[in-house]
Parts: C-alpha cells; sequence; structure tokens
C-alpha cells in the first residue's frame, strides 16, 4: 500500500452489506444522512490499537507500580477521596452509555467515513469503562476509608444522584441514535467533557489524588475524536435540509437534559469537596460551556440554521445558584448516600462568598446549622431543617429546589392518573413532547415512599462491615461516627412529598 490515505479508502471500501439477507432495522432514525461524508477519523484502526494500547499500559503501570507502593491514595485529602465514592460509579455508568450509544450509530449510519469514526469511539468507550471501574476497584483496596467504593456499583439502582444521572446518560442510547449523538457527543463531549474531565483532574491533583488524574488525562485525550464525531455527524445532519425541523428540537432537549443534572452535580462535586482551593466551577463553566461551547463552537454552526439551544440563556441565569442548591440538599439528605460529608470551614464560606457574591446570605445559615448536628449524641440530622423533602423531577430525577429553595421554579400536575413534579418549563415541556418515554422512570420517593429511614439503610446495605456503622457519616471524623440504632431512634419516614396530592 502506497501511502496511509489510500489505505484507509480501502478499508472503507470493505463496508458492504450481505445481499442474500435484508437488514432489520434495530435502531431506527428519522434523520437522512449522505452516505458520503468527510472523515473524521483519519487513523487506521492498526495505529489506533498501538497507540491506545500505549496509553493503557502507561496508565494501569502507574497505578500498579510507583502509586500504589507509595500508598498514594491513602495521603490524598479524604474530602476530595470521598466524594470519588459517588463521582466515578455516575460517570462510568455513561461511559457504558457512550458504548451503546456509538454501537447503534455503527449499525444505523449507512457512512462508511462516520462508522470508522464511531468504531474507533465505540472501542475507546469500553476501555473508558473498564478504566474507570478499575479505578473504583483500585481506590476499594487503597484508600484511607475504603467502605462506599467497595458497593459503588451496586448503590447506582438505589441512590438519588446516581439515578438522576443515569436519567440524564440514558439520552446517549434510549431514543434516535442521532438523538444519542446530540446527547453524548455534541453536548456532553464537546461541552463538558472539560468541564468534567479536565477540571477533575486539577482539583484531583490539588488534592493529593494522582490516580485520579493518570486515568482521567488518558480518557479526555480521547475525547477530542469523540467531539471530532460530532461534529462530522452534526455536519451531516445539516446538509440535508429534511432534518433541520426536528435536529434543533432533539438538540435544545439534548442541551437541557445534560445541564440538567451535570451541572449542579459535577459543580458540587468540584467546589464542595475541594480542600485546597483553585478555582470556581463557575469560571470553569464560563470559560468552557459559555466562552467556548456557545461561543465559538455552536455560533460557527448558525450558518447551518442550527441556533444556540432554546433553554441555554435560563439555564445560564440557573448558573448562579444551581449547585450550590445541590450541595445543600446533598449534605441535607447525608443518611441516604454511600460517602461522607465534610462540613464547610469559615476558610471554605469566605471562599465561597468572593466566587459567588451573595453566596453566605442565602447559603449561610444552612452551614451554620449543619456545623452543629455532626454528632450522633446531639440526635439531630439536618433533614429536620426542612418541612418535607423536595419532590423529584419526573424527567431528570432531580430534587425540584432549583435555582433556589426560596425561589423554586417547580410545578406539579396530573397526567395518566398520577402526579408528577418537574423542576421547570423546560422539564416540563420536554415531559410533554413523549410522555410515555419517562412515565416508566420511576422516582425514588415511589420506590421508597412510607419506608422507615433504618430501614432504607438496611435494606440498601449501606452499612460498613461491622453490620452496625453507617456508611455515610455527616463529617471526617471517626469519633463522631453515626450507627444504625442512632438513625432508628429518630424514627424518620421517607415519605413521597406528592403522597397527598390526589389527581
Ligand atoms: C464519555 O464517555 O464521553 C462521557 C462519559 C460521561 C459523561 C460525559 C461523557
Ligand atoms: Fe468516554
Ligand atoms: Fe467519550
Amino acid at each position: 500500500m502506497k501511502n496511509f490515505v489510500e489505505a484507509h479508502n480501502r478499508v472503507k471500501d470493505f463496508d458492504w452489506e450481505p445481499s442474500y439477507a435484508a437488514k432489520p432495522v434495530r435502531y431506527p432514525t428519522r434523520y437522512k444522512i449522505p452516505a458520503k461524508t468527510k472523515d473524521p477519523f483519519r487513523h487506521l484502526l492498526r495505529d489506533y490499537f498501538s497507540m491506545e494500547e500505549e496509553k493503557d499500559n502507561r496508565q494501569y503501570g502507574a497505578l500498579e507500580d510507583a502509586l500504589a507502593r507509595s500508598n498514594a491514595p491513602a495521603r490524598a485529602e479524604r474530602r476530595w477521596m470521598e466524594i470519588m465514592k459517588v463521582a466515578l460509579p455516575v460517570l462510568n455508568f455513561g461511559e457504558y452509555a457512550a458504548m451503546k450509544s456509538t454501537g447503534q450509530l455503527i449499525e444505523t449510519i449507512e457512512n462508511a467515513e462516520l462508522r470508522q469514526g464511531y468504531m474507533a469511539q465505540m472501542l475507546d468507550e469500553v476501555r473508558h469503562t473498564n478504566q474507570e471501574a478499575y479505578l473504583v476497584r483500585y481506590f476499594a483496596r487503597h484508600a484511607a476509608d475504603p467502605e462506599g467504593f467497595t458497593q459503588a456499583f451496586k448503590f447506582r439502582g438505589a441512590n438519588i444522584f446516581n439515578r438522576a444521572g443515569r436519567a440524564a446518560l440514558e439520552t446517549f442510547f434510549v431514543g434516535d441514535p442521532i438523538e444519542g449523538a446530540l446527547n453524548l457527543q455534541v453536548v456532553a463531549e464537546t461541552g463538558y467533557t472539560n468541564p468534567i474531565f479536565v477540571a477533575m483532574t486539577e482539583v484531583a491533583a490539588a488534592n493529593g489524588d494522582q490516580a485520579t488524574p493518570s486515568v482521567f488525562l488518558s480518557i479526555q485525550s480521547d475525547e477530542s475524536r469523540h467531539m471530532a464525531n460530532g461534529y462530522s455527524t452534526l455536519a451531516a445532519a445539516v446538509s440535508n435540509p429534511d432534518n433541520l425541523p426536528f435536529l434543533q428540537a432533539d438538540f435544545d432537549r439534548a442541551f437541557w437534559r445534560q445541564h440538567a443534572f451535570l451541572d449542579p452535580f459535577v459543580g458540587a462535586v468540584y467546589d464542595y469537596f475541594q480542600s485546597n482551593r483553585s478555582s470556581s466551577y463557575g469560571e470553569k463553566w464560563n470559560e468552557w460551556i459559555h466562552e467556548d461551547w456557545v461561543g465559538c463552537y455552536i455560533e460557527k454552526l448558525a450558518p447551518f440554521g442550527l441556533k444556540a439551544p432554546r433553554w441555554y440563556p435560563h439555564a445560564r441565569e440557573r448558573m448562579q445558584w444551581l449547585h450550590h442548591t445541590a450541595a445543600m440538599f446533598a449534605f441535607a439528605s447525608w443518611p441516604l448516600q454511600f460517602w461522607r460529608f465534610d462540613p464547610l470551614t469559615d476558610a471554605d464560606m469566605e471562599w465561597f462568598e468572593r466566587k459567588y457574591p451573595g453566596w453566605y446570605g442565602v447559603y449561610g445559615a444552612f452551614w451554620k446549622e449543619y456545623g452543629k448536628m455532626i454528632d450522633p449524641r446531639d440526635k439531630m440530622v439536618p433533614l429536620s431543617l426542612f418541612q418535607s423533602l423536595p419532590p423529584l423531577c419526573r424527567v431528570c430525577q432531580m430534587p425540584c429546589v432549583f435555582p433556589r429553595p426560596d425561589m423554586t421554579t417547580m410545578r406539579v400536575k396530573a397526567h395518566a392518573g398520577k402526579m408528577h413534579a418537574f423542576c421547570g418549563d423546560a422539564c416540563e415541556f420536554i415531559f410533554d413532547e413523549d410522555p410515555q418515554r419517562y412515565l416508566g422512570y420511576e422516582t425514588f420517593y415511589e420506590l421508597y415512599d412510607g419506608c422507615d429511614l433504618a430501614d432504607y439503610i438496611r435494606k440498601n446495605g449501606l452499612l460498613r462491615s461491622d453490620g452496625k456503622t453507617l456508611m455515610a457519616q455527616p463529617s471526617l471524623d471517626d469519633n463522631k461516627m453515626w450507627t444504625i440504632d442512632d438513625i432508628a431512634a429518630l424514627k424518620i419516614e421517607i415519605k413521597n412529598p406528592l403522597r397527598e396530592l390526589v389527581p
């Protein structure tokens, strides 16, 4: 073969369909994609394999060799390590969903150039799924407090934040495969992997965790290829005007579904679980989502008729409060979780007020109260500060408390004999477009309504290996560990806030 370009073209010639059997349509799309487009991926798979093998060897080698021998994870900041117990299983589900999405695209999109790109991405996502699962297991072996890492994947079914994460990341593969590509490649990868993978790497390193950067930097170096797939997929979709009427609606929905979960979740992970502080999530968001993604990437698509997502201005406005509210909800509901929470210090609070002027006036009182409720002998949990828990949104599965508890945009309505809460206009609109898509996913409260909190904890295996100390704790203080008896004595019932509202 004279050169790689020729070899590459030859490989794509082998993209054939058998004449002796009709291909089943497993993942139908309403998009019309041209049979030939520009190639997002000019590597032969042979080069791809050797490059990725080298990267994997370096990553797994570093983890097992120098980092394990120096016991590095046990010396990382505890506050940071705790949040990895939930962040990793959420992201790991995203990798699995990304793998399914790209598998569907390979199957459905009749275009050899695009398929080459999807093929490499699918292999990447299989690797990422394994890399992150490996990191969870690695932390279960090496972290100072491994409880939580040990069962992290099991908790994905019942935990509120994991359930909301799944709702957002399932969009990669539950609809039209091109809608999946918009969610995954155009929004999550091009927009959000910088604030997720790069920013988390920065915070991890600053907080003494060297294992996470070695995994996530390796992963992020694949994401530029996935972003290129997204751009090529979009370019192919906009090239046929028949696609435009539903492309914008699919894109609007994709942005909202990712924003509704990723911004409150990643923002809380980033800002509320650092000890050695640098930039804020708000600053990262402005740089990467507002300036780069909307300002450069989406604006370049304007000539093709694609506009910034419909709810983008609203999302930007919410960013002032969103993840602070989410963090308050997470800390307040600590007994429902499986990791430890470290109360904010005065220095943390000064940082928040500096980075987010006006923060203290809204959230300061909660944090002052929270600090008084960490000792089990005081018999108080922050859940008791609130009259009732907020309902969960039928679409995004996040608590309906946004942007702030005192100015929530929540609404409740009846549909098909049942009450449904929505966090705001966008999720309600998305529900009304196609309710069937959301009705089957029960909220946390529908699953556990009426359950005693202590029973919930026992039933879901949220106890440490001694069978009595809670996996979750409101602080990092080993002398103030809550047990199941402390919780049982409080007699708290998990109550669906919509229970008494009859349609
Ligand atoms: C990815 O695999 O590309 C991905 C995973 C989780 C969230 C966003 C993107
Ligand atoms: Fe990935
Ligand atoms: Fe990816």
